[in-house]
């Protein structure tokens, strides 16, 4: 079974696409079967795999996660499953002149719509909150089991915030992971988001999968005293009785690399071409990941 890695902040700008992109593509090119979930209306990480034409064609098609809620939970067209809406091949890197083997299952600017629908019929219905939750729950979780078994690694970027869609992948997937910018306000943020995940009015349903602690993952470091003494104190975090994340050790810096690579959408270069000076960083970050999820470290 393949392993679910839902990467989310409350925080926007802080490199939670930019995270997703690269470490699937470090994945697949280590030869890992990737698929990414985009939860985002921005359809970021959607534009960044499928380019215009191909995203164009999966919105068009109703091929997309807003799609396959609006099928599935007002349409009530049970038969719909993920695997109607994922792109297979959809990258446009290579590595070793292999395309890398990620999928995509995209997002629209709809998928604001579609959340948004569901709270005005839950109230126009008088529907219980806490069914919509376990049934959005157990829907998310029966479609990421069949995800699992035909990929080794499902990476879900998440919109800022915390929508119930957000709530859901962090609940069900087995890592966490949480893009931070090493200064004082998105740390001062990140203390509340770890600890929402833990407490608050759906955190206390036993019926639902818990949440595991987050790991941060410092990115965009400059070398600036803010950034260093912010990532001491992120490091001091472990010293503490109850710690409420873990640190990921691989930094990733703020590079034109990284910000350039994310516009290469139509063109088709090697996954060192498109990353330079920083595909080492990430391929350090994707062994990393794996050890955390495979290896001795929890
Ligand atoms: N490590 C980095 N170095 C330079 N620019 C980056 C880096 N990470 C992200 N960016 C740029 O910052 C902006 C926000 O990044 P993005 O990954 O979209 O954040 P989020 O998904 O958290 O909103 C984008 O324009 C992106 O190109
Ligand atoms: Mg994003």
């Amino acid at each position: 079974m393949g392993k679910v890695i839902a990467v989310a902040n409350m925080k926007g700008g802080v490199g939670k696409t930019a995270t997703v992109v690269g470490l699937a593509e470090a994945l697949a090119a280590q030869g890992a079967e990737v698929l990414v979930i985009d939860l985002d209306p921005q359809a970021n990480a959607s534009i960044c795999f499928a380019g215009n034409d191909i995203l164009k064609e999966l919105i068009e098609g109703g091929n997309t996660i807003d799609g396959y809620l609006t099928d599935r939970i007002f349409k009530r067209d049970d038969t719909k499953v993920f695997s109607d809406c994922i792109r297979t091949h959809v990258s446009n890197v290579s590595h070793l002149d292999n395309q890398l083997p990620i999928s995509l299952l995209a997002s629209s600017s709809e998928l604001r719509l579609v959340e948004r629908e569901m709270l005005y019929r839950l109230n126009r219905t008088g529907t219980d909150i806490d069914y919509f939750v376990d049934k959005l729950h157990d829907l998310i979780k029966d479609q990421l089991k069949q995800a699992r078994k035909a990929h080794d690694y499902v990476l879900i970027d998440c919109p800022p915030g915390i929508s119930l869609l957000t709530e859901t992948s962090i609940r069900l997937a087995n890592l966490v992971l949480v893009p931070t910018i090493p200064d004082f306000l998105s740390t001062y943020g990140l203390q509340t988001f770890c600890s929402n995940m833990r407490t608050g009015e759906i955190a206390k349903r036993t019926t639902l999968d818990k949440p595991k602690k987050p790991y941060v993952l410092v990115t965009r470091v400059r070398p600036i005293n803010e950034h260093k003494h912010t990532i001491e104190l992120l490091q001091n975090e472990r010293l503490k009785g109850k710690p409420t994340f873990h640190l990921i050790e691989t930094q990733i810096p703020e590079r034109a690399a990284i910000a350039s690579a994310l516009g290469k959408v139509d063109s088709w270069p090697s996954f060192t071409q498109k990353w330079k000076d920083t595909a080492g960083i990430l391929e350090n970050l994707s062994n990393e990941i794996k050890e955390v999820l495979h290896g001795a470290r929890s």
